[in-house]
This record gives C-alpha cells, sequence and structure tokens, in this order.
C-alpha cells in the first residue's frame, strides 16, 4: 500500500504557548498509525516545532518567491531550508488576499525545490466555476496547473493538493466523485511534463474527523490536507490514528 499523507494546516491560528501544549498533546495521542504526517504550524512556532517534532514532518504555510533581501516581513525557502521538510505553495486564501498570482507561485515552487523543501501545490476552484460545470473545472484546474508547473520542475520533489475555494471553512466537503474526476485533471496536466514520476495528490476542504476515512478509502487519493479541524489535537489524532 502506498503512503497516504495527512497534513495539518494551522492557518493563523495559536499563540507559541498554545502551539507548544498542542504539539506536546499530538505527540502524546497520536500512537497508531502509518502515514506521513506534516505539521504547518504559524511562523513563530517553527523553530520551536522543528526541535520538538518528533515523529512528524514539518512545513511552512508560504514562502518568499526571492532567496533573501527586500523582503519585509516574509520568509525565504533559504532562511528554514534546515528547519522544514514542506512548504504549501499557492493556497486559496494566499492567490485571495495577498493577490499571488501564476507566475509568482511558479517562482515559489522553483525556490522551495532549489532549497530542499517539497512544495505541495493547492489548486481549486471557486463556487461560481463549480457551478458552470464540469468542462470550466477542468479548464480553470488545468490553467492553474500549467502555469505553476514547467518542465524547469522537479516532478519527483512535489506533491499537489486539490482544495475546492467553496469546500474550505464550510462544512461542505466535495465528493470523492468530484475529488477523483479532478485528480483526473490534474494527472493528465503532469502526463503532458513527463510520464516518469508519479506525483502525490491530496485533498483539502472541510475534512474532519467524520469524513476522513472516506477519502482514506479512495485509491486515487493520497491524503489529505485538514485546515479547522486539525486545530484541535484530540480531533486531529482521531482522524490519524486507526486500527
Ligand atoms: P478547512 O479544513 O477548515 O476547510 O481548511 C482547509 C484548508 O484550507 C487547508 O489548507
Amino acid at each position: 500500500m502506498s503512503k497516504f499523507y495527512i497534513l495539518a494546516n494551522l492557518k493563523m491560528n495559536k499563540s507559541f504557548d498554545q502551539s507548544v501544549k498542542y504539539l506536546e498533546s499530538l505527540s502524546k495521542k497520536v500512537t497508531n498509525y502509518d502515514d506521513e504526517i506534516i505539521l504547518f504550524p504559524s511562523n513563530i512556532s517553527l523553530e520551536y516545532f522543528s526541535r520538538n517534532i518528533g515523529k512528524f514532518k514539518l512545513g511552512i504555510q508560504d514562502l518568499d518567491f526571492r532567496n533573501e533581501g527586500q523582503g519585509t516581513g516574509s520568509i525565504a525557502a533559504s532562511q528554514v531550508k534546515n528547519l522544514c521538510d514542506y512548504s504549501l505553495i499557492g493556497h486559496s486564501e494566499r492567490r485571495q488576499h495577498f493577490f499571488e498570482n501564476d507566475e509568482i507561485i511558479s517562482r515559489k515552487i522553483n525556490i522551495s525545490q532549489k532549497n530542499n523543501i517539497t512544495p505541495v501545490l493547492c489548486v481549486g476552484e471557486d463556487l461560481d466555476t463549480r457551478n458552470k460545470g464540469f468542462s470550466e473545472v477542468e479548464k480553470f484546474i488545468s490553467n492553474q496547473i500549467n502555469k505553476a508547473i514547467s518542465e524547469e520542475t522537479d516532478l519527483r520533489n512535489i506533491m499537489i493538493a486539490y482544495e475546492p475555494i467553496w469546500a474550505i471553512g464550510t462544512g461542505k466537503s466535495a465528493s470523492i466523485i468530484d475529488i477523483e474526476e479532478v485528480i483526473l485533471i490534474i494527472k493528465n496536466c503532469l502526463e503532458k511534463i513527463s510520464k516518469q514520476f508519479i506525483v502525490p495528490i491530496l485533498y483539502g476542504g472541510s475534512v474532519s474527523e467524520k469524513n476522513s476515512e472516506e477519502f482514506r478509502k479512495s485509491k486515487k487519493i493520497n491524503g489529505i490536507l485538514v485546515g479547522s479541524a486539525s486545530l484541535d489535537s484530540e480531533i486531529l489524532s482521531k482522524i490519524i490514528n486507526y486500527g
């Protein structure tokens, strides 16, 4: 069985002290798993997490598109390459509130890979596009993939997360059929670049302890990206522990 990935995006939540307690409690509660667990805390606790991460892997929620220098408030891959294994790139909240465009996202993927941090590229359509039907969704997702990934991208060192905007924080996750359809769109785009590598494709958007098993059962979904439900260590440990 191939590895299943569970990613926890804590977003802009928890003080430093709360993050410390969270990691302690999660480490105790997670006992029974074979998956790769990747935590994406707020930057304020990144360094603490890297020293105490134990059995988990560590990711950063965003990276700058440049390597160092004039980037007030920003963090470069070169600064955290010894702390982090993964980065989230192109999350819809970054695209929307920080006006990140496809060119910036593509540069972030490249710089992340150059610093040995595996990027997790987030893609996903808004509700309007979804309501227009499948061919519009196909165009939207293909465009996001084709603009972010090029022949320069190392396909051995990237993951893609399908996170429809309408499913994020709404309590309404996408159906397995919808997700598997989009996974096929993503695979078709990737195969045009290279057929040589298998890129893990994950799902995110209102994943909870109630529906996580469904996603795990699909042979096509290689992992989940959990937002709100990951904030409570008890709930996240229920999603992770099984058997
Ligand atoms: P929710 O799980 O809160 O819907 O958030 C998903 C997400 O944006 C993870 O990156």
